[in-house]
């Protein structure tokens, strides 16, 4: 039986090894055990926050996160969706429907009205997931920098 709940501290270690494999498929990302520590650990602290994982018989098998950022476009909070990801035995059954379901209602609850997330152009798994749960492509591309640091 699959159980979809809050993530807490004592998930850490199964949520870093979901995180392995998310970032090795995914191009753009590097697996870096103590960064990806370290950002669970903001996300479980942020009021501003959303971290769930799926649970079967006691064991963490997959997880996904939302972060409320405020949109002008929407006059109001929308929802950055990352980390998801459900471990490959358990695939196909369901839990990553059940995970984006639950993150859907805690985002609604919070008065967003829209969510984004980035996927990886070639992972056409995850393209086909989100277009059956009515995820549609935008015209707008990713670009990124990293931050200068002050001297
Ligand atoms: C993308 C991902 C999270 C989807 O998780 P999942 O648990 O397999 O998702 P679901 O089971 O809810 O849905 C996947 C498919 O299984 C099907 N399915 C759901 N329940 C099923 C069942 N009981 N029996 C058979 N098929 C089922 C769904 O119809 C769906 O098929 P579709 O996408 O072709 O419509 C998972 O494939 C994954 O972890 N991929 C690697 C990480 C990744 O790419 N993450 C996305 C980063 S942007």
């Amino acid at each position: 039986m699959i159980h979809v709940r809050g993530a807490w501290a004592g998930d850490l270690d199964a949520m870093v090894s979901l995180l392995r494999t998310l970032f090795t498929i995914e191009a753009d990302f590097a697996f870096d055990e103590a960064k990806q520590r370290r950002g669970l650990r903001f996300l479980l602290e942020s009021d501003q926050a959303c971290l769930l994982v799926a649970e079967a018989d006691a064991a963490v098998i997959g997880m996904c996160s939302g972060q409320l950022v405020i949109s002008t476009a929407e006059g109001g909070p929308a929802l950055l969706v990352e980390d998801v990801v459900v471990a490959e035995a358990f695939r196909r059954r369901g839990v990553g429907g059940r995970l984006m379901d639950a993150l859907n209602d805690w985002a609604a609850g919070r008065g967003v009205s829209r969510l984004q997330l980035l996927a990886d152009r070639n992972n056409a798994p995850a393209l086909d997931f989100y277009r059956r749960r009515g995820w549609q492509p935008t015209e707008l591309i990713c670009l990124r920098c990293y931050a200068r640091q002050s001297r």
